[in-house]
């Protein structure tokens, strides 16, 4: 008796943890989708109104104001990262993201659809436990004019990136690849 007593309170104490998380990556999915969504809006509409060089914005600038945005409407921090990376100084993946990056790599060769591959995880960290969430960026052909093949990208394109960028590895992408994720962090 008092044995199925404990069962019954530790399935009820285990129970809702299981749904949180659920609950958890259903909002992270939608916030790295709305962030997915943004950017690819608004560099289409810089790229049509001012051409390649100026949405170089676009990723420079708009997209980690939206990051940040998002960061303090919810909580959580949310950033850009990527295992090839542009700007060193925002797109450095942390020891986590670059372990869940490459799970999405290797379930992309495995034959995945870039759109569908996310990652999530409840990590003890030294500062108490987190829950991380990663979702891939897939490349699409508007971002191949800034990370695509050599012969992808304009000439003006080429010298901003080689004058701003020298040590830029976040080219050779093609769609269908992924260019990097959306990671979500939320302190528990
Ligand atoms: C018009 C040029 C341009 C286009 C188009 C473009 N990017 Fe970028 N991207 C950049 C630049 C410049 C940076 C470096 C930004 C910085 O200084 O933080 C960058 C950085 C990034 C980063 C941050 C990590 C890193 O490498 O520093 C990600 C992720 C990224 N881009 C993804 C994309 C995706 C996905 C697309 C297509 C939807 C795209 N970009 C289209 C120019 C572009």
């Amino acid at each position: 008796m008092r044995k199925t007593l404990l069962t019954l309170a530790m399935a009820t104490l285990t129970l809702p943890a299981v749904a949180d998380e659920t609950q958890m990556t259903e909002s992270a999915r939608q916030t790295a989708m709305q962030l997915i969504k943004q950017l690819g809006g608004e560099l289409q509409k810089q790229m049509s109104s001012g051409g390649p060089e100026s949405a170089i914005s676009v990723c420079r600038e708009k997209a980690p104001a939206i990051a940040s945005e998002m960061s303090r409407s919810t909580g959580w921090r949310v950033t850009r990262v990527s295992l090839k990376i542009r700007n060193p100084l925002l797109g450095t993946p942390d020891e986590w993201e670059q372990g869940a990056l490459k799970i999405l790599e290797r379930r992309l060769a495995e034959g995945a659809k870039p759109e569908t591959l996310e990652f999530a995880q409840v990590v003890e960290e030294p500062a108490g436990k987190v829950y991380r969430y990663i979702k891939a960026l897939p490349v699409q052909p508007v971002c191949t004019t800034c990370h695509g093949s050599a012969e992808s990208i304009p000439e003006g394109v080429k010298a901003r990136l080689a004058a701003e960028y020298p040590h830029d590895k976040a080219t050779g992408y093609s769609p269908g690849m992924i260019r990097g994720g959306i990671s979500i962090k939320r302190p528990l």
